[in-house]
């Protein structure tokens, strides 16, 4: 089983000419609410994908709608609690090329604690996934109550901000990156020296590490291979490195060998990619396995 500590956010999606410059205003081509969050999106991702998900966060009294939409896709939302604040929300700009630029706002995601959790934790043991982004608050001591349960903590530290390099990461099993993270996380511009320097210093750490349209690629220290993208109309990049997250866990879980869990994460990405939005892009099992034979 997987349990998320992670964000629920209100996205608001303004489709863009290009993303607007320092003292520019710009006209817009529509604008659009949606379900997003890396938390959520990743939840969303795994239950789509067939995987047994339970989603611990907080959402304001305005985000009760995204607690819904989780429930809908099948995730166990029962330590999903509704806090005084403002829910979480992210300011999105989609360009002509489906590429984005994002602000968030923790709102009531800011206001996770990991000790509101500690009987929640008490369910998981050796066999359970407990994955965390970083748009939640307290992920040092969520890293240590996984660890203390002996689960296979999964870390994605987006957003990667400097306060990551102080949590405890020797305990992360999983980290999951993309290039301006890996340059973050191991300080250096290069980024097989990076790769090497984070592989000295979280000892039992395998790392994949997402490369937009160039695919992603799997590191340990024995061994290291890549995975193509597959090629897809863009329409809207958001949510695709979390729905490779989702499904890269279901095929894990499954039981599928690494490379096959990356190229089923590389199909289900190349769905959302495809579509507009976070939360409504991410394709179920069954849409995956249409673009895998060919029929999507
Ligand atoms: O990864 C995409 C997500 O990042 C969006 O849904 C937005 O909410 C931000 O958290």
């Amino acid at each position: 089983m997987v349990l998320n500590v992670g964000s629920l956010n209100v996205d608001i999606v303004f489709n863009v000419p290009h993303v607007v410059q320092p003292g520019e205003t710009i006209q817009g081509h529509g604008v659009h609410r949606f379900a997003g969050g890396k938390g959520l999106n990743q939840s969303l991702a795994l239950a789509r994908a067939g995987v047994e998900v339970v989603h611990a966060g907080c959402i304001g009294s305005d985000g009760v709608w995204l607690r819904k939409v989780l429930e809908e896709s099948g995730v166990g939302c029962e330590h999903v609690a509704v806090t005084g604040e403002v829910s979480g929300s992210a300011f999105i700009q989609v360009d002509k090329r489906g590429q984005n630029a994002i602000v968030v706002d923790a709102g009531s995601n800011g206001k996770v604690c990991a000790a509101s959790f500690t009987s929640l934790f008490a369910a998981y043991g050796r066999a359970d996934f407990l994955l965390l982004q970083n748009e939640v608050s307290d992920i040092a001591h969520l890293m240590e109550l996984g660890q203390q349960r002996g689960m296979t903590v999964v870390f994605n530290p987006a957003p990667c901000g400097p306060e990551v390099n102080g949590y405890p990461l020797g305990l992360v099993d999983w980290l999951i990156v993309n290039e301006t993270e890996l340059v973050q996380l191991s300080d250096c511009d290069d980024m097989e020296r990076g790769i090497e320097r984070l592989l000295q210093r979280l000892t039992k750490v395998r790392i994949v590490l997402t490369l937009g349209s160039d695919g992603a690629r799997y590191i340990d220290k024995e061994t290291s291979f890549s995975v193509p993208a597959i090629e897809t109309k863009v329409v809207d990049t958001t949510a695709a490195g979390d729905t490779f997250i989702g499904y890269l866990l279901a095929g894990i879980i499954e039981g599928k060998t690494i490379r096959e869990a990356m190229e089923l994460a590389a199909a289900a990405a190349a769905v959302t990619v495809s579509r507009l939005g976070a939360a409504t892009a991410i394709p179920w099992r069954r849409e995956v396995a249409r673009l895998l034979c060919g029929e999507l």
